[in-house]
């Protein structure tokens, strides 16, 4: 199977509006799936400015899909469906 892939933002949009709690995914999902997921901080993913009044930032994408207002459950729970669970 092929390892699923989290991308966190760590673009300066993201990270004000909440994504410095995020970087707990980084202990989170390893110890959680091993190594059936990678988890990589990326650069501003572009999402932020699109409808930049609308924001829903902090942003992060689990393979193609989007987590807006992402929280560390919310990213868990991504995570579990598209593992099946
Ligand atoms: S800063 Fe996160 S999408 Fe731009």
């Amino acid at each position: 199977m092929e390892k699923i892939k989290v991308q966190v933002c760590l673009g300066t949009t993201c990270f004000v509006m909440g994504g410095a709690n995020l970087q707990e995914l980084n202990d989170i999902i390893p110890r959680k799936y091993g190594d059936k997921v990678e988890v990589v901080g990326s650069n501003c993913l572009g999402l932020c400015s699109i409808q930049w009044e609308y924001s829903k930032a902090p942003y992060v994408k689990v393979d193609d899909e989007v987590v807006h207002e992402a929280t560390v459950e919310k990213v868990l729970e991504m995570i579990d469906k598209k593992l099946g669970k």
